[in-house]
């Protein structure tokens, strides 16, 4: 049964890419977004794009102190939370002798910290049957020369979520994790631009490029809507899901192809 899709969402990292598309995707169904990241003209690009209200909130997802801004807006658009998107990322490219406390620590907060500490302070006001989606990565379980802060933050992400499934599904709240990869986003394009001795998947991601297998934003946030709004509950949790898993292209997909937009 297609579930009725109304309530506030939260989307972080909303103002480019994944998330940009998944808050324009939201609020075509009648789902108010609050959209979290830093700057706030590319929040307000994002607004612009999506049908339906979206209420922007310049904050630091590293930074719990900044919260509060992120709390007071639910308040004004009615206090209760259905759906939780963490998408907000960084992923910073240096050799591992280069890695310095400072560049760690921005990594982690962004990654990982911010997704725990984001959703601590929303279960207040999340309810039975509220779903998180956590943006999942490849990098969580494959090692990537020059990218470790990266790939440590996400494996610690992708567990994130597996403790946060198990000790909220007695409260209701569905916790899940989707994969994306490859998207066409400014974080591809930037790893895509690391010079190959530095970083030798931006290799891997060209000859993606080049085979038209690069998948749009766009496409992703199809996928994530209908997870998040249409998949019935005992499904939700039940796996970490892949959008290079064609077992469930029929249900948002349809006959349209995974690599254009
Ligand atoms: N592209 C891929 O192939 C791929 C694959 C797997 C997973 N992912 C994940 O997908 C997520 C979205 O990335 P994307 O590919 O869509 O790249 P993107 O366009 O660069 O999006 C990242 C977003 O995160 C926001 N952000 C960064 N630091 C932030 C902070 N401290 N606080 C709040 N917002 C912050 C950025 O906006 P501001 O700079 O304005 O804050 C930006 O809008 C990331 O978690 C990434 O790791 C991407």
């Amino acid at each position: 049964m297609m579930r009725t899709a109304t309530g506030i969402a939260v989307v972080t990292g909303a103002g480019s890419g994944i998330g940009r598309a998944v808050a324009v995707e939201l609020s075509s169904r009648s789902i108010t977004v609050i959209a979290v990241g830093r700057r706030e003209d590319a929040l307000r690009e994002t607004a612009k794009l999506a049908q339906g209200r979206v209420c922007v909130v310049s904050t630091d997802v590293g930074d719990p102190s900044e919260y509060r801004k992120i709390l007071s807006e639910i308040d004004r658009e009615g206090g209760k939370v259905r759906y939780v998107v963490h998408a907000a990322g960084v992923s910073i490219i240096e050799p591992l002798r280069r890695i310095t406390p400072e560049s760690w620590r921005r990594a982690m907060a962004t990654n990982l910290d911010g997704r725990l500490f984001l959703t601590l302070h929303l279960l207040p006001r999340l309810e039975k049957g509220s779903r998180i989606l956590f943006v999942g990565s490849n990098s969580a379980t494959r090692p990537r020369k020059s990218s470790t802060s990266y790939c440590v933050s996400k494996a610690g992400s992708y567990m994130l979520q597996e403790c946060l499934k198990m000790e909220l599904s007695g409260e209701g709240i569905l916790v899940t994790s989707a994969i994306p990869s490859p998207v066409h986003t400014a974080l591809l394009e930037d790893q895509m631009a690391a010079d190959p001795e530095v970083f030798p998947d931006a290799l891997e991601y060209r000859r993606e490029q080049r085979e038209g297998r690069l998948i749009s934003p766009w496409t992703v946030g199809r996928f994530y809507r209908w997870l998040l709004a249409e998949v019935p509950d005992d499904e939700y949790s039940a796996r970490q899901w892949n959008i290079q898993d064609n077992s469930h292209h029929r249900f948002w997909l349809g006959n349209d192809d995974l690599f254009r937009p």
